[in-house]
């Protein structure tokens, strides 16, 4: 059988995200998997350089590939030259949105030392709907009778891919189990939608268990009680601030991985460490490239290469080297002799 070459698109982006980036891939060449890259220069950079953020053309090319991997994007901590948006709305969510990346997947690990120490359990956040989806508007701005909404757009179509991704999921882990976490006590319209499309899914899953949470609940359980969970599955609101709180609860957002996945491949796929472009370390080996390279990870299973994916991740969760002490390159080389 010949080899399949990936093409991968890789936006290394801002401040650390190339270091980290290139590491990444670094790691996945010494595994064994063939691929080539194009690099794409978008982020903060970019736009303070020319006022280019993300046109058609580009996001048609981007499309086309086999997966993007993405390091970081935004300016450094108090510069505030970019109107807040800018970078959000026009890129990373409009990649999400054009490429069609309805699963926001993000998988947790806690390590020695967390508070969730050897708990194991993921979020799959809806990715393309909720407030995220840019209903709503202003009127009479500026005035005492300005008015300001944001709606959260749940389509029956959206709610139930993202469920149903959750459940596939959930069905190949040991002990398989989905739970929804929402507010379906005063969210009553969107929480009923969700609601009723797990309880039917369920139907099609009998090995799976479900469980409700409602989201503030959630947040108190991820802290005292995080090994009752296994798949999380939740809006994109809801999933973007939980995900936050697993991966402070797992060791810190520097080891969290994401991959925004559409699983029909109409689009490339995008995975990024979940952690910033960190621009006060920039250049100085201190970048930890274990987030990008468990990003990679997913990436590699997204790709159908699951030896070498199996390979990385064990490389990775068998990591036991002082990560402050090696720095970005004795990580990698770590990883890579453990390989
Ligand atoms: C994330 C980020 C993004 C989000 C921002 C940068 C738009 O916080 O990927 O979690 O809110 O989804
Ligand atoms: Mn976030």
């Amino acid at each position: 059988m010949t080899q399949q070459v990936h093409s991968i698109a890789v936006i290394g982006g801002d401040g650390i995200g190339p270091e980290v980036t290139a590491a990444a891939l670094e790691v996945v060449r010494a595994a064994g998997v063939s691929f080539t890259t194009e690099q794409f220069d978008l982020g903060a950079a970019r736009y303070l350089r020319d006022g280019f953020v993300l046109d058609d053309e580009t996001l048609e090319k981007l499309r086309g590939f086999d997966a993007i991997m993405l390091g970081a994007i935004g300016p450094a901590i108090g510069d505030n030259r970019i109107p807040g948006g800018t970078l959000e709305r026009g890129l990373l969510l409009r990649m999400r949105f054009g490429l069609d990346l309805y699963i926001n997947y993000r998988p947790f690990h806690g390590v020695d030392g967390s508070l969730a120490q050897g708990c194991d359990f993921a979020i799959v956040r809806e990715n393309t709907e909720g407030p995220y989806a840019g209903e709503g508007g202003v009127l009479r701005q500026g005035t005492p009778y300005e008015i300001a909404t944001q709606g959260s757009v749940n389509t029956r179509f959206g709610v139930e891919r993202c469920v149903r991704y959750a459940f596939e999921r959930a069905a190949k882990s040991a002990q398989p189990k989905v739970t929804l976490a929402h507010k379906t006590n005063v969210l009553t319209y969107a929480g009923d939608l969700w609601s009723r499309v797990v309880a039917e899914v369920k139907g099609e899953y009998p090995g799976v268990e479900v469980d409700y949470n409602h989201v503030d609940a959630a947040c108190i359980y991820l802290v005292e009680d995080p090994q009752r969970y296994n798949v999380i599955v939740t809006d994109n609101l809801f999933g973007d601030i939980l995900s936050d709180l697993a991966g402070a609860v797992t060791g810190g957002i520097g080891f969290a991985a994401s991959g925004n996945i559409n699983p029909t491949k109409s689009g490339a796929s995008l995975f990024e460490p979940v952690h910033g472009a960190a621009h006060d370390i920039v250049g100085t080996n201190r970048a930890n490239p274990l987030a990008a390279v468990s990003s990679a990870v997913l990436m590699l299973e997204h790709l159908g290469e699951i030896e070498a994916a199996t390979r990385i991740a064990r490389a990775v969760r068998d990591f036991d080297g002082d990560a402050s002490q090696l720095g970005t390159s004795g990580i990698t080389a770590h990883l890579l002799e453990r390989l």
